[in-house]
């Protein structure tokens, strides 16, 4: 089992060269979505696998060789220990270059960076998840979490969209929480198809629909900046107060861990203080973006 976050750090993350990444091998390539993949990867020195720590919400510095580097979260639950993913949107330069791969590829990563989602805060509350598109995967991770851990929790809402049902992630995930009588679990698009007997509406007039109580609850929004910001006032309209809507911030980044800058909100750092943050945190730096 993975020893302590502190013996990980001091034997990874204190040395000189804190960018020097750890070569990691893609052991399985899953289709999500036309222009999605998740990557099942494990580091090729396998002891590392036994001493690498890291939190739901936490994302990695992905790197190819010869072409770049990008922060992705990781995407699996940290109880599931056989299991290290990351699934990525193709927008770029970076992102084709890995959908190009293959498995047996080699690529480096550096992490885990950032706070992840704050566990305490959630314990002995109802849970609701709001997610859109490729917004389900650090959700995905916390989600896994939540349920390997159920005790812990009260009622659980997933409500999950994506503008087709081609453009749905995590289809076989969906499908354990929609059987799964403990979750309430709504899937919705944007537009359906022929195939289509679900929900169409987008995510927020879903919310609204489904209108979840905000008594002792914590709502966990990831998606577009378009979907999160008719989500915020939803939720507040519901009862929600800043301080129970937390959400997770991509910034455009460099170092990943503080030091270069780049991805300031206010006075806050996205990959050191973040990504994951509660509204009430952000809400007077983000007009601009949502
Ligand atoms: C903490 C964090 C976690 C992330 N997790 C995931 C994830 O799990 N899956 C995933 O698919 N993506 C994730 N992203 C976004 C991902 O890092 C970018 O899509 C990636 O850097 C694009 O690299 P590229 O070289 O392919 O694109 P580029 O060629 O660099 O850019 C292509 C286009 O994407 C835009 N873009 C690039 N980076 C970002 C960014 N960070 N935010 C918004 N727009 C951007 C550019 O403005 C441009 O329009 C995350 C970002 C952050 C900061
Ligand atoms: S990416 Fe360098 S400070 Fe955040």
């Amino acid at each position: 089992m993975p020893v302590s976050d502190i013996s990980y750090r001091k034997r990874f993350l204190t040395k000189d060269n804190v960018y020097l990444p750890h070569l990691v091998i893609i052991e399985k390539i899953i289709d999500e979505t036309p222009d999605t993949r998740t990557f099942h990867f494990n580091f090729k020195d396998k002891g590392l696998r036994e001493e690498f720590p890291f939190k739901s919400g936490q994302f990695g510095e992905y790197s190819i060789f010869g072409i770049g580097e990008a922060p992705f979260c990781i995407s699996s639950s940290p109880t599931r220990y056989d299991r290290l993913e990351f699934t990525v949107r193709r927008v770029g330069s970076l992102t084709n270059a890995l959908h190009r791969l293959s498995v047996g590829a080699e690529i480096g990563f550096r992490g885990p960076y950032g706070n992840g989602f704050p566990l305490d805060l959630l314990e002995d509350k109802n849970l609701v998840f709001v997610a859109g598109g490729i917004g389900l995967a650090p959700l995905r991770s916390l989600i896994w979490n939540v349920i390997d851990n159920r005790d812990k929790y009260k009622n659980i809402d997933i409500i999950y969209g994506a503008r087709s049902p081609a453009d749905l992630c995590f289809k076989y995930d969906l499908k354990n929480w929609d059987k799964d009588k403990s979750i309430n679990m709504v899937t919705t698009v944007d537009k359906g198809d022929k195939t289509w007997k679900g929900r169409v509406g987008f995510v927020p007039q879903v919310l609204e629909e489904v209108a979840p109580s905000a008594d002792s609850a914590v709502a966990i929004a990831c998606g577009p900046s378009i979907m999160i910001r008719f989500t915020f006032p939803v939720l507040a309209k519901l009862g929600f107060t800043p301080e129970q809507m937390i959400t997770t911030l991509e910034k455009r980044m460099k170092c990943g861990i503080g030091k270069c800058g780049r991805c300031n909100i206010g006075n806050l750092y996205v990959c050191r203080d973040g990504p994951v943050f509660t509204y009430a945190q952000i809400k007077d730096f983000i007009s601009d973006e949502y």
